[in-house]
């Protein structure tokens, strides 16, 4: 997962009290009333419409329907697929003796002791590194490899293994049947450093793989090598079954996805565009959402939308000198105002309709059986009332800060620098401001509104500005010689616009959402469709898939992890044991599912 990296869901509401304000009985009392009216109208237009005018019917009509709009029904609002289990003989004996076998003490101890190898090597990955070759601290990718490839034997046989750019793992298991599309299982193999000042705080030591009975403990635990074992694991195990596949299945391990997969990720999806082609895959799973209880329901939250990102360079500069003569401000003190200029100016917060945010929203308010009143009831009606979509900001999204994050663009005043002498006057001060780009909005848009957020106060200090190449300021905008010069530009080239959204309707989500449903079911001796449901969710980072944006539209950033994660990028990271078996079980439904879903 990415740093930002928050499971995608639903957070609750910061307090209640946001949810009920004053008008406490008003809001309580109001469903109901507009219920009641609506009825009354209803029944008065269906029964007296014969013998009402025209004119006067079609106004009732319209007044009925809107009515019907302010109600709570929730019908049509996510709705959801049935679960699926695997039909034929082949595939439903495999899979129920997979899930024989998961409850079996020797699965187990093999289970977490896969797991437990691979924390065990610490292939921490960093921000800025040369590639591979050129810095050493690669080479523990290799260890990675070595352990693979002898814990994993049956896979290193059937399979066959590509190296692309010398540590990124791509494995293909070919079908029998190539007019299938193939799909992709993403997963990475580095993990984020562990800061040596904390080793002390972890209860069991971060690359130890300790197993305490109940969870696996180390760093990489939950982020991402649970979700790596467990495809491996869950592949070896078909595999000694003698279950091969009718549809290829392609593995895509990066190395690096912890410092925005520039080595390995990057190389995976040139490698697998060249390889199968533009669009060639059917959908990918990779990391993200998990599945978690929010409001008294429990919500598989799949990341179909990932939001961009661009870093600016915010330089100024202006003539130096000696100290004992300044201006009355040095580039220090006008970055100084600019940042203030920025802050003072936050990206608004506004929840659009139909966004994945909202839709997320709308399943809660659907399903979830203990939502507060008010707060379904101004979600519902958000999907045609603009008045109740700000209600739903109010109430919901403002007072939380994971989630107003998630649907404004972001600005975080990151690096600032200037100046080198105590008695020499700054010739130039920069800072780089990073911006998470709303999936509604656009590299051009943020950077736009960047250079106009400052423009006045720049013209106020008499300082030229040139924003991204355009000249905003430019010289002749002054009587006499400008104070100095503000330049914003894109820094370090890590630019993303906002992903392409997956879609939520269709085959291909119904397949996901019939695969998680059967897996949940499987896990707990449930029968049925809707002990779990299906919502569009999101993160506020970015995944590995940034690079396989090319390779489907269907990019599932999911790993059906059970609740919010320990420990991910901090101290004391652990996965459950039952969890990480879970997620074998989910692999093993999806591969077995996707042999017979015709999409
Ligand atoms: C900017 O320049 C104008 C005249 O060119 C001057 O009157 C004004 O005081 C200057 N402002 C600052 C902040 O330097
Ligand atoms: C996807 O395809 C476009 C057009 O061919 C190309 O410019 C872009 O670099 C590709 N994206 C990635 C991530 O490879
Ligand atoms: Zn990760």
């Amino acid at each position: 997962m990415v740093k930002e990296g928050k499971v995608d869901q639903l957070p609750t509401p910061t307090s209640s009290s946001n949810t009920r304000s004053n008008n406490r009985k008003t809001r309580r009392y109001l469903p109901y009333a507009l219920l009641v009216s609506c009825f009354v109208l209803g029944t008065f237009v269906s029964s007296r419409s014969n013998y009402l005018n025209f004119e006067l019917g079609a106004k009732f009509k319209q007044a009925v329907s809107r009515c019907h709009q302010n109600t709570d029904s929730t019908a049509g609002v996510c709705v959801q697929a049935g679960a699926l289990y695997p039909q034929s003989s082949k595939n439903a004996e495999v899979w129920t003796q997979v899930g024989e076998l998961l409850e079996t003490d020797a699965f187990q101890t093999l289970a977490i002791d896969k797991l437990s190898g691979l924390i065990q090597i610490p292939s921490e990955s960093y921000d800025n590194m040369p590639p591979p070759g050129e810095d050493p601290r690669w080479e523990t990718m290799g260890q990675v490899h070595d352990y693979l490839a002898q814990a994993f034997p049956l896979v290193h046989k059937a399979l066959s293994l590509t190296k692309v750019n010398t540590y990124g793992l791509l494995y293909e298991w070919t079908g029998t049947d190539s007019s299938l599309k193939p799909y992709i299982l993403a997963a990475h193999q580095d993990v984020v450093p562990v800061n040596p000042e904390t080793i002390d705080t972890w209860t069991h030591p971060p690359y130890s793989g300790f197993f305490d009975g109940t969870n696996i403990w180390g760093r990489g635990a939950a982020d991402d090598k649970a979700s790596l074992a467990a495809i491996m694991l869950t592949l070896e195990t078909l595999l000694g079954k003698g279950w091969t596949p009718a549809r290829t299945v392609v593995l895509a391990f990066g190395f690096d996805e912890e410092s925005s997969g520039l080595h390995g990720a990057r190389s995976l999806g040139k490698a697998l565009e060249e390889t199968y082609g533009r669009d060639a895959f059917e959908f990918i799973v990779d990391e993200g959402g998990g599945f978690d209880e929010v409001y008294g329901a429990v919500f598989a939250t799949p990341g179909v939308a990932e939001k961009g990102y661009i870093d600016v360079k915010v330089d100024v500069t202006s003539p130096g000198g000696h100290s004992s003569v300044p201006p009355a401000h040095t580039t220090i003190g006008y970055l100084a105002s600019l940042i203030t200029e920025f802050e003072k100016n936050p990206y608004p917060i506004e929840l659009a309709r139909g966004s994945v945010p909202h839709e997320t929203l709308l399943c809660a308010a659907s399903h979830g059986e203990t939502i507060p009143r008010g707060l379904k009831h101004a979600i519902l009606k958000s999907r045609h009332s603009d008045k109740a979509m700000r209600q739903v900001e109010k109430l919901f999204v403002l007072p939380n800060l994971w989630y107003s994050s998630l649907v404004g663009t972001t600005q975080a005043v990151d690096i600032i620098s200037g100046g080198v002498k105590a008695n020499a006057l700054p010739e130039s001060a920069s800072a780089i401001i990073n911006h998470r780009i709303n999936t509604e909005s656009s590299i051009k848009e943020t950077t736009a509104r960047d250079g106009h957020t400052i423009a006045d106060l720049a013209y106020s200090l008499n300082l030229t500005l040139n924003a991204f190449g355009e000249d905003l300021i430019p010289a002749s905008a002054y009587a006499s010689e400008a104070k100095g010069h503000v330049e914003l530009s894109l820094a370090f080239h890590h630019e993303l616009e906002p992903a392409p959204r997956t879609p939520t309707t269709g085959k291909q989500w119904d397949f996901l959402s019939g695969t998680i449903k059967a897996t949940y079911n499987a896990h707990r001796g449930l029968d049925g469709d809707n002990n779990i449901f299906m919502s569009p969710g999101m993160s506020t980072g970015n995944t590995d898939t940034r690079y396989y944006w090319n390779l489907t539209r269907n990019i599932f950033r999911y790993n059906h992890k059970n609740g919010a994660s320990t420990g991910v990028h901090t101290v004391n990271e652990n996965i459950a044991l039952d969890h990480y078996l879970e997620i074998v079980r989910f692999f093993t439904t999806l591969i077995v599912n996707a042999d017979e879903v015709a999409f």
